[in-house]
């Protein structure tokens, strides 16, 4: 066996490991393959449809301190987590998966100060996460055992261990701050009754996974002001409201009247493609179910006449072709902010998304 890791980043990575939601792998596939050649990785792309996993494996081992610096789990629209991997371990005795999983993670000369078990967002994979649960205390406890493990050392990396089935762990590794803030990439958001809908879970969810810390601060306000573009019954313009701002929420259909007794909404019965602001506001939000071209071309238009000076939006995606879909948009919004100035435009499949995904945009002269 070799000597006891050291305290440095010494581990040599196999490839990528993405998580998404079941059915949305194809994409997936086809943006790990992107990033790669990006980066400059050569090898192949495996995945099974359902299995809400894509590996990517390196022809050549690869400096695990390069592939995780570039390594942010942000990058992929349709990725939940992402992950470089540095072994699998297959066969695991169900009487002592630890013993094989600890000597995996020995011999990659690598110590680690943080140990997650994950398994892929499936119904059989699922079934693993009481297993998690107890394995993750005594297999720290082992790790610690063989010196490959010391609980919250500055500067090593976290170890993410996935169980797609009873048998299988794949070892994988990331830089503090460079994975998913969430374990599997799913966060445990709690919905509050006067929240309105559920689907205020999927604004609180983007707020967190599409904005960096200064700009929430920055934006997220008391004070400041918001438009809701299809806000009934109410659950984005809580998500604002009980923020501090005060929203104009347009919508034809009945507000939760929660949602109106924070006494800072305003309801306006109007069409959200043709109703405009008076005077320019920091977010306008929209959550209108329509085709992503229209969606796109209005927010594009909000931030081109700067009406608003950020905007989160939803894109239902085609069943098909949502690449494709995703990538008609970006071009809609790029072409009609060229005059405008640099931007941020930034895409995310959240796990409170289905079919569609949810987009952040701002100028980043306007923008903290
Ligand atoms: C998915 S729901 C919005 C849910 C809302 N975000 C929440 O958290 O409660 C879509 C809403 O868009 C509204 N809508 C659709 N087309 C619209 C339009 N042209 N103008 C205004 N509202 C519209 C619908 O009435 C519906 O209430």
């Amino acid at each position: 066996m070799p000597a006891t890791p050291p305290n440095r980043l010494g581990l040599t990575a196999s490839g990528l490991l993405a998580l998404c939601r079941a059915g949305f792998e194809k994409e997936v596939a086809a943006e790990l393959d992107d990033f790669a050649a990006g980066i400059g990785l050569t090898g192949f792309v495996r995945t099974r449809p359902g299995s809400a996993f894509v590996t990517f494996e390196t022809h050549e081992p690869v400096a695990f301190a390069d592939l995780a610096e570039r390594c942010d789990w942000r990058t992929l629209i349709f990725a939940r987590q992402l992950l470089p991997w540095f072994a699998r371990v297959d066969d695991l005795p169900e009487r002592d998966r630890a013993t094989p999983i600890a000597t995996a993670t020995r011999n990659a000369g690598q110590r680690f100060a943080q140990l997650m078990l994950e398994t892929p967002d499936t119904d059989e994979a699922k079934q693993q996460s009481g297993f998690c649960r107890r394995f993750t205390v005594p297999l720290q406890h082992e790790l610690e055992r063989i010196g490959a493990f010391r609980e919250g050392a500055k500067g090593l990396p976290e170890l993410h261990i996935l169980f797609p089935d009873t048998s299988t762990a794949w070892l994988c590794a990331a830089l503090p701050g460079q994975a998913a803030l969430w374990p599997m990439g799913i966060p445990r958001l709690r919905m509050l009754r006067e929240a309105a809908s559920r689907s205020t879970l999927k604004l609180a969810e983007a707020i967190f996974t599409l904005l960096s810390e200064t700009e929430r601060n920055a934006s997220l306000r008391a004070g400041l002001r918001a438009v809701d573009l299809g806000a009934a019954p109410g659950g984005w313009t809580w998500q604002l409201a009980h923020r501090g701002l005060r929203v104009t929420a347009v919508d034809n259909g009945p507000m939760a009247p929660s949602v109106m007794a924070t006494e800072m909404v305003e309801h306006v019965r109007a069409d959200g493609f043709t109703w405009r602001p008076q005077r320019p506001v920091e977010w306008m939000v929209c959550d209108m179910v329509e085709q992503p071209t229209r969606i796109a071309a209005l927010v594009a238009d909000w931030i081109a006449t700067g009406r608003c000076r950020r905007t989160i939006f939803n894109l239902k995606l085609p069943m098909k072709k949502r690449l494709e879909a995703v990538e008609q948009c970006r071009a809609l919004i790029t072409k009609r902010l060229a005059q405008a100035g640099p931007f941020e435009l930034r895409f995310k499949h959240l796990y409170h998304d289905r079919e569609e995904i949810t987009g952040y945009l701002a100028l980043r002269a306007a923008a903290v």
